[in-house]
């Protein structure tokens, strides 16, 4: 799993190094399959129940699963890419939100929280802890900065399937849960509105945006519970 995700987390890499003003997200799309091609992954999302991108690029008031297309990225815009692949039996999914340009203080505190909020998550993916304790760090850290926590979409169990069991919501009360064994992985996914935490799909199906129009952000990682304390498989 850990060389599926490494080639996620450089994909990845290389993506947070193209976003600009000017740039399209199908842009984005064409620079992914391109560095796939290298590899020895297939896009994990294309052809999952029907998704047709490797990609989702979600733009400011959109949460997750919007489609690449020759959208434009503008200065101040914030763009959350999410990628999975597939590789030697194993899947991998990883997600950043990317600022373009210069962005307002209140969206680059948006972004900042929500990828902290996922670092507090990876430090309750310990053995011994119960699965809300990880969804009790994301939801305690993010309502402390006055920001919400999507409950429409939720992490994920992630091996030999993309989307396994347990659910990992970013939301609960911690002590609650399954207990926390070595060799779990999950997909850690906080998804955090600036506004109010309801969302609603488009008519394409699939971009889910925030009811109120606030902005978003979203992080993941693919992270293995070991003796040793999470391994962050998606991280370079
Ligand atoms: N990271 C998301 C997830 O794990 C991406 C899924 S997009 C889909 O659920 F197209 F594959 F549905
Ligand atoms: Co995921």
């Amino acid at each position: 799993m850990r060389r599926t995700n490494l080639i996620v987390a450089e994909v990845l890499h290389v993506l947070k190094a193209n976003v600009g003003v000017g740039v399209t997200t199908l842009d984005l799309e064409r620079i992914a399959e391109e560095e796939l091609k290298k590899t020895s992954a297939r896009p994990a999302f294309k052809g999952y129940r029907g998704y047709p991108w490797c990609l989702c690029t979600s733009v400011n008031n959109e949460v997750v699963h919007g489609m690449p297309s020759k959208r434009v990225l503008n200065d101040g815009d914030i763009v959350s890419i999410d990628f999975g692949a597939f590789s030697d039996g194993f899947y991998g999914d990883s997600a950043i939100t990317v600022p373009v340009g210069s962005v307002s203080p209140d969206a680059a505190r948006l972004v900042k929280v929500t990828e902290e909020s996922l670092e507090k998550a990876i430090e309750a993916a310990v053995v011994g802890n119960r699965l809300l304790d990880i969804s009790a760090s994301v939801q305690r850290y993010v309502e402390s900065h006055g920001f919400s926590v999507v409950r429409e979409f939720v992490g994920h169990g992630i091996g030999r399937e993309l989307h396994e069991a347990p659910q990992v919501p970013n939301f609960g009360l911690p002590g609650r849960g399954i207990r926390l064994k070595a060799g779990m992985v999950l997909a850690i996914e906080p998804m955090i509105n600036m506004g109010g935490p309801d969302v609603k799909i488009l008519d394409d199906g699939w971009t889910a945006v925030t009811a109120d129009g606030s902005l978003s952000a979203h992080f993941e990682h693919t992270v293995a519970i070991t003796d040793d304390g999470p391994y962050v498989l998606s991280m370079l």
